[in-house]
């Protein structure tokens, strides 16, 4: 690995993709493609005095380049005058882009809670025919910086810096130590959790509900404010609608159909009425389907299943089984008109398979 701490990752965002990448030592990160060298945007100064960088690269530069070269100059003294680099090293990655008008394979894991070892084995269900890796959230709870660097280097791990990856947080991702941190670390839109991507041709509502129970649930001691965070998030969903706004595809940790309440007023009954503003809303930006985890199960539920407490006019694909060590994923195989949708667990055995018509949006189990 030389200068590199472990494979970096390529996030999609926006329109850009985003290079994270974290090295041995404090030095100078930059990514060149092609011709064009591409720098960490820190207000006109390039930052050297840290271990990890996140470098923004327009998805059309690197789509037509189909690789990338990482470029490191450590850090031998920085000083008002004179400071001074060493010689450059050098990591080649290729790079995956999206296809256009083929089938692609998406990877869809969540709820991995640290055990790294199976998700690895779960998420190389498409091996070298992954066209994208979907990380929907409670990764790993983090104490430590390196705790993010622990599920930095998963990411690196299962998606070898060759192909791009969407990650979104998850409810266990805002628990621990340093959870106000998670945007050092992660694609975000400055502290916004989330935020709409591009991939190839498809177009991708990143979602984030926050934590699963109420802020002055006295298990988070006052530490939380999610009540707001949604309030905004809802100001940014009406923008998108204004703006007239379409969407393929929305991810969002928990199914905003759904909670854990039993009974109204207990400590999981959260901000139903933002949330049937939500589905409402994902409606009229003609998603056609939500992709979920959080539940530790696997699972599709129809427009308005009766499983659903709100009504959702699009389905939602719950896909992942954490139980312990045991872990499923959802492989998602996308054609024009259809999604198939594979539960598969770390032996790649499928456990259920189901396929969703997308311009209707009905739901048939195989
Ligand atoms: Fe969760």
């Amino acid at each position: 690995m030389g200068f590199l701490k472990f494979n970096p990752a390529v996030y999609v965002i926006g329109e850009e993709y985003e290079v994270a990448v974290a090295v041995e030592s404090f030095g100078l990160v930059t990514v060149r493609v092609g011709d064009e060298i591409f720098y960490e945007d820190n207000s006109g100064v390039l930052p050297t005095e840290k271990l990890y960088a996140r470098i923004r690269i327009p998805q059309a530069v690197l789509d037509g380049a189909g690789g990338y070269t990482v470029v490191f100059r450590r850090t031998i003294e920085r000083k008002s005058y004179w400071s001074t680099l060493g010689e450059e090293e050098t990591a080649v990655y290729s790079f995956k882009a999206p296809r256009h008008g083929k089938e692609l394979n998406l990877y869809h894991i969540s709820d991995v809670h640290y055990c790294f070892e199976s998700a690895k084995k779960v998420a190389s269900y498409f091996g070298d025919d992954t066209d994208l890796y979907i990380f929907n959230g409670d990764i790993g709870e983090v104490q430590t910086d390196e705790d993010y660097l622990a599920v930095c280097r998963l990411v690196g791990e299962i998606a070898g810096g060759n192909i791009p990856v969407l990650f979104v947080r998850g409810n266990h991702d805002t628990r621990g130590r340093l959870p106000e941190k998670y945007t050092d670390y992660f694609p975000a839109n400055g502290k916004q959790t989330y935020f709409t991507a591009k991939f190839g041709d498809l177009k991708l509502l990143c979602l984030d509900l926050g934590e699963d129970k109420r802020d002055d649930c006295i298990e988070y001691g006052g530490f939380n404010n999610f009540h707001g965070f949604r309030l905004k998030e809802t100001e940014f969903l009406r923008a998108l609608l204004s703006k007239g706004e379409e969407f393929d595809m929305a991810i969002c940790h928990i199914p905003s159909s759904i909670n854990n309440s039993k009974c109204p007023g207990d400590k999981f009954d959260i901000d139903g009425e933002i949330f049937e503003e939500w589905n409402s809303i994902i409606a009229k930006l003609n998603v056609k389907v939500m992709l979920s985890g959080h539940k530790h199960k696997a699972y599709v539920l129809n427009k308005n299943d009766k499983r659903s407490i709100r009504p959702h006019d699009f389905p939602i694909i719950v896909g992942s089984v954490a139980d312990d060590d045991y872990l499923m994923g959802a492989a998602l195989t996308l054609s024009k008109e259809t999604l198939t949708v594979k539960f598969t667990d770390k032996e790649h055995n499928v456990a259920e398979e189901y396929e969703i018509h997308l311009p209707t949006g009905s739901v048939n189990k195989k």
